[in-house]
């Protein structure tokens, strides 16, 4: 046996179900990586350059199932993940099965516990990065289930992400992971096209703006970690910039939107928070406090 072959060895057979954007790039990942690589796809086409590039074409979903000890689902929507597993049939019993699949907590909760009925062991990833960031340092990747999973396939994990970090025993927690970071970063992008519209009705260029504004900007992510302690404390008390000084400056932004024709909505939904809060005899509170608002359960 050849250094070469003896290394392909010792890389755990990798089976990749489903060659979107995504599974395509984690299929060419492994292959990089040097693992014994699976593949199938419902349109069985999208394998060709992967099969040129050395992997393996299954015709079945079973049969890609049958050839990988680490079987890896990446389809669109985990009720396609769990009937793709299905197809698979007895050959999901003792293997490992990472689903790489988006959707709510509740559905890879639900996946995962059908795939361990199977005997099979289950590990949840959520991908925080583009196909093209599969395989770097710096991509981040959120792994909830199998403890066992995420540590016998370790180095194979690497190749999906750099910074690939296991945050629960529980399947659903990685979807929640994803979402919170999404919908941050949805709510401050948001924001910043606000200010970008409201900005170039005055002709000015966000651009120009961020030049002067951009450390008041940046400043913003520094203030999350006293945020999030208050939320976990539930105690908002604050000496300065509490919620009373807060509404005179969104009033302003929300008339300003109006007198220019920029949408108000979104800046609405601001006001609408901070003056029930104020109302309810809040003002004197920090921001964080409009967490109770947004909780409604
Ligand atoms: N693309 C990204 O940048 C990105 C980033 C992070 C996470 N993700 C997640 O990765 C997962 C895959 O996304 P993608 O971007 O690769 O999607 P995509 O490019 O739209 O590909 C969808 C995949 O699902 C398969 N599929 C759809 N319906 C199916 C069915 N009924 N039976 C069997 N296979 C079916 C498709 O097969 P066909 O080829 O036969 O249509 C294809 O392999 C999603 O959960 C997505 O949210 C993607």
């Amino acid at each position: 046996m050849n250094n070469a072959s003896a290394r392909t060895d010792a890389r755990a057979a990798v089976t990749v179900l489903g060659l979107g954007e995504m599974g395509f790039a984690l299929a060419g990942a492994f292959l990089d990586g040097g693992h014994p690589t699976t593949v199938w796809n419902r349109s069985p086409e999208k394998a060709d350059p992967l099969v040129a590039r050395g992997a393996e074409r299954a015709a079945t979903a079973r049969d890609a199932v049958a050839a990988g000890s680490l079987v890896i689902v990446s389809v669109k929507g985990n009720a396609t993940a769990r009937a793709v597993l299905e197809a698979s049939g007895d050959a999901l019993a003792g293997r490992s099965v990472l689903n790489l699949t988006d959707g709510t907590s509740a559905e890879a909760r639900g996946v995962a516990e059908w795939v361990r009925g199977q005997g099979a062991r289950y590990l949840h990833g959520q991908i925080m990065t583009i196909a093209p960031g599969i395989g770097a340092a710096e991509t981040v990747v959120f792994y909830g289930g199998s403890d066992a999973v995420f540590h016998d396939f370790r180095p194979a994990l690497r190749l999906i992400g750099g910074r690939g970090t296991l945050i629960s025993a529980d399947a659903g927690v990685p979807a929640l992971y994803g979402m919170a970071v999404h919908g941050t970063m949805w709510g401050a992008l948001n924001g910043f096209l606000h200010a970008a519209a409201l900005l170039s009705s005055e002709g000015i260029e966000a651009k120009r703006f961020l030049d002067e504004a951009g450390p008041s900007v940046a400043a913003l992510l520094g203030s999350f970690p006293m945020i999030a302690d208050e939320v976990d404390r539930g105690e908002y008390a604050t000496r300065f910039g509490a919620l009373q000084h807060h509404l005179p400056s969104v009033e302003d932004l929300v008339r300003e939107s109006r007198e220019r024709n920029v949408d108000s909505e979104f800046p609405g939904h601001t006001l609408g928070l901070v003056t029930r809060a104020v109302e309810d005899g809040h003002g004197g509170d920090s921001y964080s406090r409009l967490v109770e608002y947004l909780r409604q359960f």
